[in-house]
């Protein structure tokens, strides 16, 4: 039952259709201004009337029925109160009869959307600042899936570049087939580490580097094979927290792939007349849009990370014909995605509308910063091991007698990195805290994750419940909790339409805070009557599965006991 809807067509406002009301219609945070509220300020322009004679008007022709019993204007709102438990009654046979789909769609219609998420760096570990473009891309990539489009997830690998030069050059100097092959990434970083140390003294390295890499770019057999194998060892060391994180890809193509790819692009460019020769450079001019030129060709007639992503944007679209490419890459990059999307829209490429750049902001650890070159890295993997740890610990001094804490506590530990980089507007930079993210009382996924325990423990205690109703007159703690479960659907829409899964973190942490008020003032399994407490239970099944079906979109999991 769509409320709004059903409100907006028992309106009636000359020259403003049904939807166009319904779009209107808010559901006001503070109850004693009614379940349901149209604003009427934005419509004091096409009826020319103040908002209050249009709240007054409309009100004076509304007619209450068994669905909306009230309908009353305050100060130019129209607020509406409805038939609690008929529209209690619509929530709980929507949740439990969709159950794992409830808040999906089809609306996407199978539409393609490419998103460009984690995109990491070959032979550099994984490092925390790769945690949000992970969790955040595949939530995100979630969300689409479950609004019925076809996600397409796309590893930008960073695989392409002088630095590969270098570390050939530094693996040849002093590398060690089977010791690299052991430490895998840690390894690679190390000697990357080393050569620029050496390279501060002996600056004719840079040049072997550079030759090094142009060898890889002939596809010289022995360099092709190193570079390959640093990337097979990166893949590996990643697959671990891919898996952790429950993150998978369609793709793999990275900047490298895209080698043989960038020419016609270059040429199309020119024969557009958009190039432009600066410093021996080739260059697009933007100063027309305030923004420094986008650099296409060095001097050397090398490419950059911008011709990359020209022609991967390209390839993508032709390959995938996207209805949206998302990026979701730090700010640090605004500068870098307007302007190669400028350029494409400069090309005549219609559908450089489509592409967008989820920015997000920087995620730091308590202790400070860190910096890549000098070694002094926070490593994603270890930042998962500790929570895990730290979750073990808690989980097994709350409940000694817990079968599987192992299980448990990866859930748990997982969850608490994912929720921690999830739960404020992307936009936003963070500090990861361990006990801010593990606080079993705080806004948390371990908060939600122990809510679910405990609804699934009451449901295992009750056994086969047989058929609710629901109560003619029920209490604020059912209602709220009903209402909030009500929202899940139109949360999942607006994560999807803003790129925020901070929405839908939220909303879990809302529920469980109104499944909690519930839980301690309203006596489920002792309930005074039969049907009551068959009522109870279904909110309580209800809540469950909506939160279930929520955390699954962020990638975290459900223990069922805790
Ligand atoms: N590898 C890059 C980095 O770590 C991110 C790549 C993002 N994707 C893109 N198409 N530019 O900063």
């Amino acid at each position: 039952m769509d409320y709004k809807k059903y409100i907006a067509e028992r309106l009636h406002a000359e020259g403003v259709s049904a939807e166009e009301l319904a779009a209107l219609i808010v559901c006001p945070p503070d109850p004693a201004m009614g379940d349901y509220a149209l604003p009427c300020f934005k419509l004091a322009k096409t009826l020319r009337k103040s908002p209050v004679a249009i709240a007054e008007s409309l009100c004076a022709d509304f007619t209450a029925d068994e669905v909306i019993g009230k309908a009353e204007a305050v100060n130019g709102y129209l607020n509406f109160t409805v038939n609690r438990t008929g529209m209690v009654g619509d929530i709980l046979k929507k949740v439990l009869s969709e159950g794992a789909r409830y808040g999906a769609s089809d609306m996407g219609g199978g539409r393609v959307v490419c998103i460009d998420y984690s995109s990491v760096n070959i032979a550099k570990r994984f490092h925390i600042g790769h945690l949000s473009t992970t969790v955040l891309g595949a939530a995100i990539y979630r969300i689409m899936n479950f609004l019925g489009y076809k996600a397409v997830g796309i590893n930008h690998l960073g695989d392409y570049g002088t630095q590969f030069g270098k570390l050939i050059s530094a693996y040849k100097l002093w590398g060690d087939r089977e010791e690299v092959e052991k430490q895998g990434v840690s390894a690679l970083n190390e000697l990357y580490v080393r050569w620029h140390k050496e390279a501060e003294t002996h600056p004719e390295m840079e040049d072997e580097a550079r030759a090094y890499f142009k060898k890889i770019e002939e596809k010289d057999p022995e360099c092709l094979a190193l570079f390959d194998w640093f990337k097979e060892l990166t893949l590996k060391d990643v697959a671990r927290i891919y898996e952790l994180l429950d993150v998978r890809f369609d793709s793999y193509a990275g900047e490298s792939f895209y080698s043989d790819k960038m020419a016609p692009v270059v040429e199309e460019l020119r024969e557009k007349g958009l190039l432009k020769e600066s410093q021996g450079a080739q260059i697009v001019d933007l100063e027309a849009y305030d923004m420094p030129p986008c650099i296409i060709l060095k001097k050397d007639g090398s490419s950059l990370y911008a011709t990359r992503d020209m022609a991967a944007a390209i390839y993508r679209k032709n390959t995938y014909d996207f209805y949206k490419c998302l990026y979701v890459v730090a700010y640090q990059q605004n500068l870098h995605f307007k302007q190669f999307f400028k350029v494409l829209e400069l090309m005549g490429k219609p559908w450089a509308k489509d592409l967008v750049h989820v920015a997000y902001g920087m995620v730091s650890l308590e202790e400070g910063a860190m910096s890549t070159r000098k070694g002094n890295v926070v490593f994603l993997e270890d930042v998962i091991d500790k929570c895990i740890e730290k979750a073990y610990a808690i989980v097994s001094e709350k409940n000694p007698d817990l079968e599987n804490k192992e299980e448990v506590a990866k859930k748990v530990g997982v969850g608490a990195v994912i929720f921690g980089a999830l739960y404020n507007s992307k936009i936003k930079d963070i500090v990861f805290s361990y006990d801010k993210v593990l606080n079993f009382e705080g806004e948390t996924s371990v908060y939600v994750q122990y809510t679910c325990a405990r609804a699934n423990s009451v449901l295992q205690k009750a056994g086969d419940a047989a058929g609710y109703a629901v109560p003619a007159s029920l209490t604020a703690e059912e209602f709220d909790l009903a209402r909030a479960l009500d929202a899940f659907p139109e949360t999942v829409l607006s994560a999807a339409e803003k790129y925020e899964p901070c929405l839908i973190s939220r909303l879990c942490v809302d529920i469980a805070q109104k499944f909690n008020k519930f839980y301690f003032n309203c006596k489920i399994l002792t309930a005074e009557r039969e049907e009551l407490k068959n009522f109870r239970l279904a909110l309580t099944k209800a809540t469950l599965q909506t939160l279930t079906n929520a955390l699954s979109l962020l990638g975290i999991g459900v223990p069922e006991k805790m």
